[in-house]
């Protein structure tokens, strides 16, 4: 995810700024740039790559410096110098950097062209400096242009703007991390702690609509409401603590985003209506989703849905297999899914599915991966840069575009419609109660950890639910975790039942209930200890487990995002008992580039 700095006081800005920015590494990024105000003009240096190596060695002036600086993660065009931050209006007099998605973007750069503004950036942030600029004409002041230009913006922002010939920074946030460190004569804004701490320690949490008026040694902080007065709290964290923002693992600060990566994902799709172009899937006769892992299995959760709301038939492959199959021309649409786009197997699968003459998709979370590169169509998933080798949140924002793809697809009725988006949109809140609850999995994950082999079933989508819970069980925790149909139990699996073998069920309350809870007495009189996660109004459940995993009620065919989440805790506390080292688990890469 892209990080932003921005520096107002005495010592050399750019130097702060391109030192901020590497403590800013962490989070992913494709290429960086920084900002200088020297009161005649801004001075902009920016570009592809890595900013490891960049130093500034040249002195300027003493005195006060303004600068802001930014590392991008490609969302709205490709990574390139041009696309890089900072992004100035018509005559480079204003600067801004910014991390957060602008939904609206593409209508307000429209107006703004048929206003006479020029756009030199495929981003969705180049419309802030325009926006300060067109609002700047009739404004007394730089911060009451920017106080105006926001009320234009809808999605999330956090950015800094400088003006070439003042002594001031404005930040302002929605939605998006945005700190403010308070040091002797000097403020320094940036969106994580390890940024500030070679500076100072003291450091204000920003609320969103708080805007910072930054100037030499003060700072003003107002909202709608007027002038506010927020805390400075002390940090006491190492930079490498700060950098997973106090969390232990990578893993569990991921798994706490999935309540912005589901709302971000949605608000990159869904308006007033869902921003989704169908001509992507016209005319196709089926879908064939090629995928690996844990992006396999958001496939298969992906054709339950689309084939239930859409009535388009799905077919799931391994991507690894997929090539071994006599690849048929004709109206399929292949679908690929993968968090890194590199993943060489979903390559090949999609070169050989073009080199048929199929149409391809992606639905990817790297911006300019291999995989945006080679497909007809391209629908990213807004999770950010995954830094734990276990994908959590880029498995969900899948989701969240595979639902969508299933309601744009459907014939359902606009309130049908409608009542699915409303459902989709409240699930950030209720995975944020799953993770308020957390120490509860923590107690389960007590239970397992002692185990070396873990069964997980479920019916329907409950089915590939379970996959994936033991998928990420298994990779992180290192104990032996199968997941099945429930239905398959007797065909084989029966005959490792025991009180050595637990298992994790998957209860949704659909068409599946009644025979899981029957599949759940036969596995009990086996002796096995079962743990089943269902939702918070299935009090039925507990009568016929050991233990419980509750999540928010949900609408049935939404269930696996909530469920997965829980699974994902569940892995992760167990791994944590075990002493695992849960963010680069042995003999795994984050990206497979090799088939
Ligand atoms: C499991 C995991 C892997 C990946 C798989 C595909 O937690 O991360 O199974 O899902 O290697 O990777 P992408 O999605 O990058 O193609």
């Amino acid at each position: 995810m892209c990080g932003i700095v921005g520096y107002i006081g005495f010592r050399q800005g750019d130097q702060v700024v391109i030192s901020s920015l590497k403590r800013l590494e962490y989070r992913g990024y494709d290429s960086w740039g920084y900002a200088v105000a020297n009161g005649k003009e801004i001075e902009i240096k920016k570009k592809v790559g890595s900013i490891s190596a960049v130093e500034v060695k040249e002195k300027r002036a003493e005195g006060v410096t303004v600068s802001i600086g930014h590392t991008r993660w490609a969302t709205h065009g490709k990574p390139s110098d041009i696309n890089a931050h900072p992004h100035t209006d018509c005559d480079e007099e204003i600067a801004v950097v910014h991390n957060g998605i602008i939904t609206n973007f593409s209508s307000l750069k429209n107006e703004l062209i048929s206003e006479g503004h020029i756009f030199r950036s495929e981003t969705d942030t180049e419309v802030i400096p325009h926006l300060i600029e067109r609002c700047y004409k009739d404004s007394k002041s730089f911060e009451e242009a920017v106080i105006k230009a926001i009320k234009f913006l809808k999605g999330s922002y956090a950015f800094v703007a400088l003006k070439k010939d003042e002594k001031k920074l404005i930040a302002c946030k929605y939605k998006s991390p945005l700190i403010l460190g308070v040091g002797d004569g000097e403020l320094i804004f940036a969106s994580d702690v390890p940024a500030i701490l070679e500076y100072t320690n003291r450091v204000i949490y920003l609320n969103d609509g708080d805007i910072v008026i930054a100037e030499p040694g003060k700072y003003r902080i107002i909202n709608e409401r007027g002038e506010v007065v927020r805390d400075i709290e002390l940090i006491h964290w190492s930079i490498e603590d700060a950098e997973k923002s106090g969390y232990e693992h990578f893993m569990l600060k991921e798994i706490n985003e999935n309540p912005r990566v589901i709302e971000d994902t949605l608000g990159e799709y869904v308006t007033d209506k869902i921003e989704l172009d169908p001509s992507f899937a016209a005319g196709i006769s089926e879908i064939v989703i090629v995928a690996c892992g844990t992006s396999y299995h958001a496939g298969l959760i992906g054709k339950y849905v689309i084939e239930k709301l859409a009535g388009i038939p799905v077919r799931v492959e391994y991507a690894s297999e997929y090539n071994y199959h006599q690849i048929i021309p004709g109206r399929s649409l292949i679908l690929g899914i993968t968090q890194s786009g590199e993943t060489a197997d979903t390559l090949e699968a999609l070169r050989a599915a073009k080199r048929m003459g199929l149409r391809t998709c992606s639905i990817v979370n790297v911006v300019g991966s291999t995989a945006t590169k080679i497909s007809d169509h391209v629908l990213f998933t807004r999770a950010g840069p995954e830094i734990s080798v276990a994908a959590t949140k880029s498995f969900i924002a899948q989701l969240i575009v595979l639902y969508i793809i299933a309601i744009k697809l459907s014939p359902l009725t606009r309130q049908e419609k409608k009542e699915l988006i409303e459902e989709l949109k409240s699930l950030p809140e209720k995975v944020q109660r799953i993770l308020d609850k957390q120490h509860d999995i923590d107690e389960i994950a007590k239970k397992l950890s002692n185990f070396e082999n873990i069964m997980y079933i479920g019916r329907g989508l409950g089915f590939p639910t379970a996959l994936e819970g033991a998928l990420k069980m298994k990779e992180i925790s290192y104990i032996h975790a199968e997941g099945y149909p429930a239905g398959e139990l007797k065909h084989g699996p029966f005959a490792l039942l025991g009180e050595n073998t637990p298992v994790v069920a998957v209860i949704n309350r659909d068409e599946t209930y009644e025979i899981m809870l029957n599949n759940i007495k036969e596995v009990k009189a086996r002796e096995s200890l079962v743990i089943a996660v269902s939702d918070d109004k299935d009090e039925e459940v507990d009568n016929f487990v050991d233990f419980a995993i509750k999540t928010p009620e949900t609408l049935p065919i939404l269930s696996p995002i909530l469920h997965s989440v829980a699974f994902q805790l569940l892995a992760y506390f167990t791994a944590r008992i075990r002493g695992c080292e849960i963010d680069k688990p042995r003999n795994l890469a984050k990206s497979v580039t090799v088939e």
